[in-house]
């Protein structure tokens, strides 16, 4: 059925609200989650950041990043001083996929051909948005983005995804919460030397 949608919709929406409306009626790749989780903030923002695919608190409140990683982000980004209710913040996949053990929802990564899959959605979605600058938050937004895999850790910073803005690779916030106590501190810091940097190239 999404694949329907998706070709039905050749003829690109040309607004984000009918662009929304088709990922809402669609059916997730995996079955599971509750709801589409679409991308938030206005039109015409001059940064727009890409994650992975939204998590538990995202797919429980049908918002991006609100989770811990979400948390994390807004905190380095105000840091950094981008304001967050100005920039747009989307994701690669827009539907959870998990693990069920017991109560909790594990998340799990997309895989590729998942990834490929939304692409259509993200490309008309910054379309829509027309940022100045598209932010990579981690490998499968660098996926999305890049339509190859490139080891973050190598392309780290200014990047060419090949379309109408600017592109800038960083990691994915969810990495920082995931690292032994005494690497915390200093990978935060450079997270947040990354997004002084988006917020210079995006002026
Ligand atoms: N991680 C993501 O990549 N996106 C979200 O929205 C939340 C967590």
């Amino acid at each position: 059925p999404v694949r329907a949608v998706a070709a039905m919709a050749d003829q690109a929406p040309d607004s984000l609200e009918a662009l929304n409306a088709l990922i809402r009626r669609s059916e997730p790749l995996v079955p599971g989650a509750t709801q589409a989780v679409l991308g938030e903030g206005p039109p015409g923002a001059a940064i727009a950041f890409v994650g992975e695919q939204p998590g538990d608190q995202e797919d429980r409140q049908g918002r991006p990043f609100v989770g811990p990683a979400g948390q994390l982000l807004s905190r380095a980004m105000a840091e950094a001083g981008i304001v967050r209710a100005d920039a747009y913040l989307t994701n690669a996949v827009k539907h959870f996929k998990f693990e069920q053990r017991g109560k909790r929802r594990l998340h799990q990564n997309p895989t590729a051909g998942e990834v490929s899959h939304y692409r259509w959605w993200l490309e008309r979605e910054l379309d829509l948005v027309a940022p100045r600058l598209v932010v990579a938050l981690g490998a499968t937004a660098v996926l999305a983005l890049a339509g190859r895999a490139i080891p973050v850790t190598r392309a780290r910073g200014p990047a060419e995804f090949g379309r109408g803005y600017a592109g800038f690779i960083t990691v994915h916030p969810s990495y920082l919460l995931r690292l032994p106590e005494g690497a915390k501190e200093e990978a935060y810091a450079a997270f947040v030397a990354d997004l002084r940097r988006v917020g210079d190239l995006a002026r």
